[in-house]
């Protein structure tokens, strides 16, 4: 059982207009809610993909029987713990005459100290009992930078994935996760990568050898169509890209993880898992929106993957 976390959900709104007018009364053309975060993109896609996965999460208690209702419909197995105030709605307001996508994305509940030592106290034995646990998405507000690193540091032997960026990611590497998968905009922030050696394969291995040495298993590190690199302890892979119908690239990077995890459990092979990896994400670019991949293009893409050992 592959366990993520989804500690900061949200409702997506997604509304469509035709020339949006900023200070006017615009009239929808479309609207569509779905469940969000990111920890719950990847239990959706690693169940798409036949492996076992549940989310456990932290949601608004006025809203928690419609997110419940939502992810029972989805397929995805998931447990909200309640807390005080309502699911966060984050608003994706498209215009559908430029194309253009504006974004405005709520803080979410607030949560306390003690709000999370009884949670992780209610989740703690079936963390434990979990294949991968994987620490993905935005920290609601109240939370340390550091949870993701102390309840990785707390789950001492179960193999953990990190997904974050800024200080999460920073504190989460020194609690030596197996893997990492920060894209370039990450990475550079972290890293003494700069804008112009990000367009080196070489620069960017160096700077994905670092997360290493800072104590990461390994990484992958996502470039969007460029493709991506995978690093471990016995050398560097790159991946190109699939060329296929891109449709979103919303959610790739967390299907990657989702593909390379399942990957790995079926065959304990870094390469395989990459090549896996790299197919779920094409897979999941074909479709609108954060929709998981379907398992039939995942297939089918796998021998379309090449994979260059580089180091
Ligand atoms: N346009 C594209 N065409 C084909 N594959 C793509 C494209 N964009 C992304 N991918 C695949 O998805 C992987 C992850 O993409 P990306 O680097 O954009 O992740 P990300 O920024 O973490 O995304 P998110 O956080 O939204 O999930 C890439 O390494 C690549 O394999
Ligand atoms: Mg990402």
């Amino acid at each position: 059982m592959i366990t993520t976390l989804c500690l900061n959900p949200s409702f997506d709104r997604t509304v469509a207009v035709q020339g949006f007018r900023l200070g006017e009364t615009n009239r929808a053309l479309t609207a569509r809610v779905d469940a969000g975060g990111k920890g719950l993109n990847v239990a959706l896609a690693l169940t798409r993909l036949g492996v076992d996965a549940q989310c456990a999460g932290i949601a608004g208690a006025d809203d928690v029987a419609s997110l419940r209702a939502m992810t029972v419909q989805q397929g995805v197995a998931a447990e909200w713990m309640p807390v005080p105030g309502h699911v966060r709605v984050n608003t994706k307001l498209c215009d559908a005459s430029t194309g253009e996508v504006t974004e405005i994305n709520e803080p979410g509940p607030e949560v306390t100290d003690k709000d999370l030592d009884r949670y992780f106290g209610c989740i703690e034995p079936a963390l434990r009992r979990s294949d991968f646990l994987v620490c993905t998405g935005s920290l609601p507000p109240g939370c340390p930078a550091t949870l993701y690193a102390d309840w990785m540091r707390r789950l001492k032997g179960v193999p953990c994935v990190l997904d974050a960026s800024g200080p999460a990611l920073a504190e989460g590497l020194t609690a030596r996760p197996f893997l990492v998968k920060p894209n370039l905009e990450e990475l550079t922030q972290l890293t003494g990568l700069t804008l112009e050696s990000r367009h080196s394969l070489e620069a960017v291995a160096e700077a994905g050898k670092s997360l290493l040495r800072q104590g990461a298993e390994r990484a992958i590190v996502s470039m969007g169509s460029d493709g991506a690199l995978l690093v471990t302890a016995e050398g560097v892979w790159f991946a190109p890209a699939l060329r296929v119908e891109v449709r979103s690239t919303v959610g790739a990077g967390d299907t990657m993880i989702a593909g390379f995890l399942a990957g790995y459990q079926a065959t304990h092979s870094d390469e395989t898992a990459m090549i896996w990896a790299v197919a779920a994400a094409a897979a999941s670019v074909m479709r609108e929106g954060t929709q998981p991949p379907e398992r039939a293009d995942f297939e089918a893409l796998q021998s379309r993957v090449s994979l260059r050992r580089l180091e």
